[in-house]
């Protein structure tokens, strides 16, 4: 390695990928914060002799000591999902469900294919290492909720797993600004049901951007609340001349066990992919 004086700025990078993990550290962080807040307002004013005891006291008591109770439910679920989703941990999960997404994937030598919502770069590179005569474009809006996901932080996986065949670029899943038919294969993980309105409008215009007999793998929590019916969505497809459509539930062993995806809120979790 080049001493430090003589690095520039391309090799200011990690030497490792870090996928970073699709819980933000910050949210855990927020819940520990509250959970603290909860408990010193319940010694201040549920204990101390502040306040003098009675019904004020009393209610004071239960609210702030059940805050903390929940607050410290809440941070010890997130740090077990935390550790589960991480790269590094023993489950390995956020591996799992990419390389699990990126296997449905072939592009064409030559072909082009887009990740939306990118976040770390992990599924995107994971496309293109199977696919070396293709390139990839992943985008993200990034910012937000999830902090630690950037641009700069794509690259440097991409550098890091020696891998040259992808591009990232700022961009909305809501309004991709690619001319229709632009890719020949589309990949998305655990994106749109993180935006608020017509998510089966969102899958429509990912799907906008793919070639005729492109294919597609988009993974989510395809939750009737948040998708409404998916089914009649891939009867739609089905009707607009798209083939082999398949929603495939991903919970019963093929990316995570049911177990797994029940306590992580993930019990939704499927696999759209089908060829337009
Ligand atoms: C749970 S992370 C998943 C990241 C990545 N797909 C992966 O599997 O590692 C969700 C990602 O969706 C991105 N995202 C959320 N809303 C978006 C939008 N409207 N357009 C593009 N990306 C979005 C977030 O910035 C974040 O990177």
């Amino acid at each position: 390695m080049k001493p430090d004086s003589i690095r520039n700025a391309s090799d200011v990078i990690h030497e490792r990928s870090d996928y970073k993990n699709w819980l933000p550290k910050g949210m855990i962080y927020t819940a520990l914060a509250i959970s603290a807040a909860f408990f010193i307002l319940f010694v201040i004013f549920g204990v101390s002799g502040l306040i003098k005891p009675g019904v004020l006291r009393t209610v004071l008591f239960i609210i702030f000591l059940l805050g903390a109770v929940i607050g410290i439910i809440i941070s010890v679920w997130m740090i077990l999902m935390y550790r589960a989703f991480s790269y590094n941990g023993k489950r390995k999960l956020s591996k799992r469900v990419i390389e699990g997404i990126a296997d449905y994937v072939s592009l064409p030598e030559g072909g082009k294919g887009l990740d939306v919502g990118c976040g770390s770069g992990a599924l995107t590179i994971a496309v293109a290492k199977r696919n070396p005569n293709a390139e990839i474009t992943g985008i993200d809006r990034w910012g937000k909720e999830y902090a630690s996901f950037n641009k700069m932080l794509c690259e440097s996986n991409a550098k890091a797993e020696g891998v040259t065949n992808v591009k990232f670029r700022q961009g909305n899943a809501v309004n991709l600004g690619f001319a229709d038919e632009s890719f020949d294969a589309v990949v998305s993980n655990y994106v749109y049901h993180n935006i608020p309105g017509d998510r089966q409008s969102y899958l429509l215009e990912t799907l906008r951007t793919l070639k005729k007999g492109g294919c597609f793998a988009i993974h989510d929590t395809f939750s009737k609340s948040k998708y409404g019916d998916m089914q009649a969505f891939v009867k739609k497809l089905k009707d607009m001349g798209y083939k082999e459509v398949r929603l495939i539930s991903t919970t019963d062993g093929i990316f995570m066990k049911k177990s797994e995806s029940g306590w992580m809120g993930l019990s939704d979790s499927a696999l759209l992919t089908g060829i337009k």
